[in-house]
């Protein structure tokens, strides 16, 4: 295997029978890299027959560095463990029920901003000596697991119509030393060369992670590397950060202090959590959402999901079971669902 922890720097690590012993593997083997941007070219030499293994190895090498250096960015990022979603998401706002104030929060301080970044900037032209961007950088989704912030992401995307660089930060979080902040760096770099985007680091709290020694140091590093870039991103591009979290208070002060502003998503309130089942039981009518919000306190959007679904699942069973025809769940089939998941998470 090939790990690179630097710039130009790459470690080999043979998964054969000698996992420790270097020698066997790179025994009498010289290979030489040039041009490790452009014109790439490698050298490798050994007095007597070369191995299969070691034509592997510098196979796997050559592969590593060849196309962090030429591919295009979409495939770098998904070789790191980023999702782009290019084409407009299916999803809009309608798709989440009530959180006026966070939509409209959303409008002001990220829609408006990527839409119109002219207008931001001849602002900034006008009243500054030296001209430096006043659109936002960086974003804090701050809220319970399930309120909608992944979602709310990926809408954003589709409405401004710029590709989503989705980062869930615990699968770039590699057991390789020094591997973890080069991936994220990596994800800033590939995205600056798509030309702009939304960089979306889900639960970015698992960069907090454990307080070992040794991971520690690892996250410091990950944390000076997303500093640096947060700070150092290219105002003339379209991008804009937006880090999702369930544990602000477990957040490092100097990455909070990074974000130019933190959304709070709330968990619904009761006439939300009523809207929220009219868009997944279109069906019920108000008196019975009412029922089911006044049941559901304290539920996320996620679960409130779930009910529904559970409830249809039942229902499905039920009409095969008895041979019924095709109609929608009645409500007290969902009210009972809903009593029983919250017998099940009463804590
Ligand atoms: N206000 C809402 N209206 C409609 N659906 C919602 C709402 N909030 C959450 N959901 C549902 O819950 C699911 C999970 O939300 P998600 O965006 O993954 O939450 P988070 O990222 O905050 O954990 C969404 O896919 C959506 O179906
Ligand atoms: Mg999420």
């Amino acid at each position: 295997m090939v790990h690179s922890f630097g710039e130009g720097y790459y470690a080999f690590q043979a998964l054969n029978r000698s996992l420790f012993k270097t020698e066997n593997i790179l025994d009498n083997l010289k290979v030489e890299f040039f041009g490790l941007t452009s014109n790439f070219r490698a050298e490798i030499s050994k007095k007597g027959n070369f191995s299969q293994e070691e034509i592997n190895l510098v196979i796997e090498v050559f592969r590593t560095a060849y196309s962090s250096a030429s591919d295009d960015p979409v495939s770098r990022l998904r070789r790191i463990g980023a999702s782009v979603y290019t084409e407009n998401s299916d999803l809009d706002w309608s798709y989440i029920a009530g959180y006026e104030e966070v939509k409209r929060k959303i409008r002001e301080s990220i829609i408006l901003p990527l839409k119109n970044p002219d207008i931001y900037d001849s602002i900034a032209h006008l009243t500054r000596k030296t001209f430096e961007s006043n659109r936002p950088r960086a974003v804090l989704f701050e809220g319970s697991p399930g309120v909608g912030k992944t979602t709310v992401a990926r809408i954003i995307a589709g409405d401004v119509n710029v590709p989503l660089v989705y980062v869930p930060v615990e699968s770039i979080m590699s057991k390789w030393y020094g591997q973890s902040s080069q991936n994220l760096a990596q994800i800033f770099d590939a995205t600056e060369d798509l030309g702009g985007a939304i960089i979306f680091l889900d639960e970015i709290d698992s960069l907090a992670g454990s307080r070992e020694q040794s991971m520690f140091e690892a996250t410091r590093r990950i944390l000076s590397v997303l500093l640096r870039k947060l700070d150092g991103i290219d105002s003339v591009t379209r991008t804009i950060t937006i880090g999702a979290t369930n544990r602000k208070h477990d957040l490092d002060h100097a990455l909070i202090s990074r974000f130019d502003q933190t959304i709070h998503f709330p968990l619904p309130n009761d006439r939300e959590r009523g809207a929220i089942f009219s868009n997944y039981a279109t069906h019920l009518s108000e008196t019975e959402l009412t029922g089911l919000a006044e049941l559901t306190e304290g539920v996320s959007g996620r679960s409130i999901k779930d009910i529904c679904e559970s409830t249809e699942r039942r229902w499905a069973r039920t009409l095969i079971i008895k041979q019924l025809p095709l109609s929608s769940p009645e409500y007290k089939y969902y009210k009972h669902t809903a009593q029983s998941w919250m017998e099940e998470h009463k804590r």
